[in-house]
């Protein structure tokens, strides 16, 4: 019985002492250095190669190491029982809420404005704009959604959830797609995505969406990169439908070189760190998942394949 991590490239020290930490009778190995494959009985991974877990005729769970579950179920070759576990934990909420919270504040102070107005040597006050005149709304309201959503409520913006199925949350409406009207659309000066990236959210974020927010709105993507039509963002800025974006989640990780959102001066990257799982705040919960797939027991934050998070 052992655990395979792939990791790719990253750094792998702290992932280890943490999970040693929980329970040092683990045996883990890092791929490629793998040793028998017929002892591999649980996998931890980040994007890799498809087909790889094919290989470990004694796979018995699959963990993403972090919140987003789509670089697993894109590989097409998985079976289909494999059971694919997602994690939850309080400190992803905290680390995403405190990028929306730098970002959105950035938004709803206009700095953006302010900073465009600085590269033109341009000393004018734009109309102030409390946080309580600044609806933000949130695309996605699972675990990180919710919390962010709630957090944001409480600092006094006005706050529209958008999800699936309908949700209390205090001091946010919430809408299901069949509630969405116009006049919501118009009203928000900010959007979110938190979504994982499913059929239903690919492409979500196009020119036809865009074209519904109010002029000069912000859009930020923490979701996933796949989940906007790029070009139709550049068109939005470009025509000054949207006034800037913040994505901290690309199609195509990391950005290639030539790419126009680089040099774009209203978009702001960030390189996927909105949310990053910290080791020591995870390893319980997949050491207990390890153990429970061990034992035939029931697995925790199993991943719904269907509805795909
Ligand atoms: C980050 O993107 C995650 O999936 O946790």
């Amino acid at each position: 019985m052992a655990i395979l991590i792939y990791k790719g490239d990253r750094d792998i020290t702290r992932w280890l002492e943490a999970l040693k930490a929980v329970d040092d009778t683990l045996d883990i190995r890092v791929y490629p250095e793998v040793g028998n494959a017929e002892e591999i009985t649980f996998a931890l991974t980040w994007p890799y190669p498809h087909g790889l877990w094919n290989d470990f005729p004694h796979l018995k769970a699959i963990s993403s190491i972090g919140a987003g579950v789509s670089h697993i179920l894109e590989d097409k070759t998985l079976d289909r029982d494999m059971p694919i576990l997602k994690l939850t934990d309080s400190r992803l909420n905290q680390s995403m809420w405190e990028y929306l919270l730098a970002t959105i504040s950035y938004q709803a102070m206009q700095l953006h404005r302010y900073a465009q107005q600085q590269s033109e040597k341009v000393w004018a006050e734009l109309p102030p704009r409390g946080f309580d005149s600044v609806t933000v709304g949130i695309y996605g309201l699972g675990s990180i959604g919710k919390f962010v959503a709630e957090r944001l409520a409480a600092e006094g913006f006005v706050v529209k959830g958008f999800a699936n199925s309908s949700k209390e949350i205090a001091g946010v409406e919430v809408y299901t797609p069949s509630e969405v009207t116009d006049t919501v659309m118009q009203s928000l000066d900010i959007v979110v995505s938190i979504l994982p990236l499913t059929a239903q959210t690919e492409g979500f974020f196009d020119q036809a969406f865009f074209a519904r927010l109010k002029k000069g709105a912000t859009f930020i993507n923490v979701g996933r990169g796949a989940q906007l039509i790029e070009v139709d963002l550049i068109e939005a800025l470009e025509s000054g439908q949207l006034s800037h974006a913040w994505l901290d989640v690309l199609v195509q990780e990391p950005l290639r070189e030539d790419h126009p959102f680089w040099a774009h001066p209203q978009v702001s990257i960030t390189p996927h760190i909105a949310s990053i799982t910290d080791p020591l705040s995870v390893a319980a919960q997949i050491v207990e998942n390890y153990h429970a797939a061990m034992q035939g027991n029931a697995l925790h934050n199993v991943v719904d394949r269907e509805m795909g998070y």
